[in-house]
């Protein structure tokens, strides 16, 4: 099969499973996947809203931030920028960096695509990363991590949960680099500055030499951890922060937290 047939046919998969439509805040890091996934889903007839959040690492978000600019321009969107330090954060006086900024990308994410009326936050996760997450939490006994392994994530408008949408769930890393090149898109080849070898990468090549032997096992697991999660799901109680009304499961959400705390440095 033609591979830009079989690229579209994995999201066309989810889009239909999922009956999406509507309103899409598009969320662009710069690099390879999320402009893959920007890309494919001009195809379909959804209102996409491109944005970049800046987190102020110096000498890396600004690059992010051009080639993003560059693909919203190049496909005739207007880019929308969010910036961290808006919010009175700084990122580099925070010892675990990464754990900061995935709390306060998943904040920002939320709150952009909620107050501009999207029905869905679309992301750039691919297979190659879901699967290599999943087994990263299996290998150090946090099954309580194990959350996330659907293609599309429920919202909840009580709490002003937008609903989330990963249109590559069901390709891998290679086929998202092959697409991106085929359609000659820009995307940043840099990797961020505070993420440290991570532990990921061993397993993430091992994942895909076993693919290589057994063509299919990728997509396997994918659908056996899906299962997996959909069994041991219980609702995890979700109310509105007492400051910012946004999901929180304590009291104050972790970004209000971080904002008192940036407050006071
Ligand atoms: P990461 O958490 O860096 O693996 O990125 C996963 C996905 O989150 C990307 O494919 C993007 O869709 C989104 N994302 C990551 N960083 C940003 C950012 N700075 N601004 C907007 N979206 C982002
Ligand atoms: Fe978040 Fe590097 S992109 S710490
Ligand atoms: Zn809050």
């Amino acid at each position: 099969m033609d591979f830009e047939k079989y690229f579209m046919g994995r999201i066309r998969s989810v889009i239909d499973r999922y009956k999406i439509k509507g309103c899409i805040a598009m969320a662009l890091s710069g690099g390879k996947d999320s402009m893959a996934a920007f890309h494919a889903l001009t195809n379909f007839k959804f209102k996409l809203i491109p944005f970049y959040i800046d987190l102020g690492i110096e000498g890396y978000s600004e690059k992010c931030e051009k080639y993003a600019k560059e693909i919203a321009t190049m496909l005739g969107y207007e880019l929308h920028v969010v910036r961290l330090k808006d919010y009175g954060i700084d990122l580099s006086k925070e010892k675990k960096k990464c754990s900061v900024c995935g709390t306060a990308k998943r904040y920002l994410m939320n709150k952009f695509a909620f107050e501009n009326g999207c029905n869905y936050i679309a992301t750039g996760h691919n297979l190659s990363d879901a699967i290599t997450f999943a087994f990263n939490n299996l290998a150090s006994v946090n099954i309580l991590n194990f959350r996330g392994m659907k293609p599309v994530l429920e919202g909840n408008e009580n709490v002003r949960m937008v609903a989330r949408f990963k249109p590559l769930f069901y390709l891998k890393d290679d086929e998202c680099m092959k697409y991106v090149e085929m359609n000659k898109l820009p995307y940043c080849n840099e990797k961020c500055p505070y993420q440290k070898e991570a532990p990921t990468v061993e397993l993430k090549k091992w994942i895909h030499e076993l693919e290589e032997k057994r063509n299919g096992i990728m997509l396997n697991f994918a659908k056996s951890f899906e299962k997996i999660e959909e069994r041991m799901e219980k609702k995890q109680e979700i109310r509105q922060c007492s400051i910012c009304g946004y999901p929180s499961y304590g009291k104050i959400c972790k970004f209000c937290r971080l904002r008192e705390k940036h407050a006071k440095i």
